[in-house]
């Protein structure tokens, strides 16, 4: 490391860089697909309602999958749509041989039953891998479409750390998008793993066994430095906006369900937030939205 460096930079994972390489790679494959099978995939994005934060991710992910070279297209439902309304669509979705890939922004509005929407995206089409099938492929080792989220930690924490056999993970966490999921993923890299959550007793102490620490509860820097096990890696899936009343008033800050500082001294390497797992979800539904597309063909996947 250089001299001007800052304080522990080659302890932070770049999730931005990595990110924009899978891009880059994504839109390699989307290149070669196009030359070799003559089909361009094709990502279907559904928002309903207004909420703030969904719709920057809607519109990032429609930039994104066209900046990558593939055809989207945004559904945009009103805050009242009722859930035949949004079956109907999906069914059409899943009729319509150009959409490869069919993505409904969660949350959704309280009069929709999320998990049946979800549940009546074909399964070869779910490039977020929340349908039950491919859940259930992810669970017993299935060619599954993976979450996006945990895909995006797990290529993280393989480019770091290389092979994961042995190491002891512990997910912090028990969620359907990302806390389940990542264990699951990590158990295929032949790691040890630990399922903790709100009702775990000791939960620092269990976090000090970890050699691998994801963190995916959603709330802001509840894991605290001397949690974490000298030179252990830590993945911080948490995005949490708070007050930031010395940036003026009314301001706020981004801060992960880790205590970045005080983990920094402490961990071998580290996620940023922003910039760490945050990057790498759209990145991977970008590839998941290729290896849909693919596989609906019977074609081999690109090297990505
Ligand atoms: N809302 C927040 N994250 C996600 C995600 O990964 N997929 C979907 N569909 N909605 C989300």
């Amino acid at each position: 490391m250089s001299r001007t460096a800052e304080p522990g930079a080659d302890k932070r994972i770049d999730g931005r860089a990595f990110a924009a390489g899978l891009r880059e790679r994504v839109a390699r494959a989307v290149s070669t697909v196009s030359e070799t099978h003559g089909f361009t995939p094709g990502l279907a994005v559904v928002l309903v309602g207004e909420d703030p934060a969904s719709q920057v991710y809607v519109r990032n992910k429609g930039k994104q999958t066209v900046e990558t070279g593939m055809r989207s297209v945004e559904h945009r439902l009103d805050a009242s749509t009722d859930q035949d309304t949004l079956l109907k669509l999906i069914a059409d979705l899943n009729a319509d041989d150009a959409v490869d890939g069919i993505l409904v922004q969660l949350p959704l509005p309280e009069q929709i039953d999320a998990q049946a929407v979800l549940d009546a995206i074909e399964p070869a089409k779910d490039v977020d891998g929340f349908h039950v099938i491919n859940a259930g492929r992810l669970a017993t080792g299935g060619a599954a479409l993976v979450p996006c989220t945990p895909l995006g930690c797990l290529l993280l924490l393989q480019d770091r750390l290389g092979d994961l056999s042995g190491k002891h993970a512990v997910v912090v966490g028990r969620s359907n998008i990302v806390g389940k999921p990542m264990a699951q993923l990590l158990l295929g890299a032949n790691a040890t793993v630990t399922i903790a959550h709100s009702r775990t007793a000791d939960l620092p102490a269990m976090c000090r066994q970890a050699d691998i620490l994801v963190a995916a509860v959603g709330r802001p820097e509840m894991v605290r430095g001397d949690w974490i096990k000298t030179g252990a890696t830590v993945i911080d899936v948490g995005i949490n906006r708070v007050p930031a009343p010395e940036k003026g008033d009314g301001k706020t800050r981004l801060v992960g369900d880790v205590a970045f500082d005080e983990a920094l001294a402490v961990a071998g390497a580290i996620t940023p937030v922003p910039g760490g797992v945050g990057p790498m979800t759209i990145a991977c539904l970008l590839r998941n939205t290729v290896e849909a597309a693919c596989r609906r063909r019977g074609v081999t996947l690109p090297e990505m």
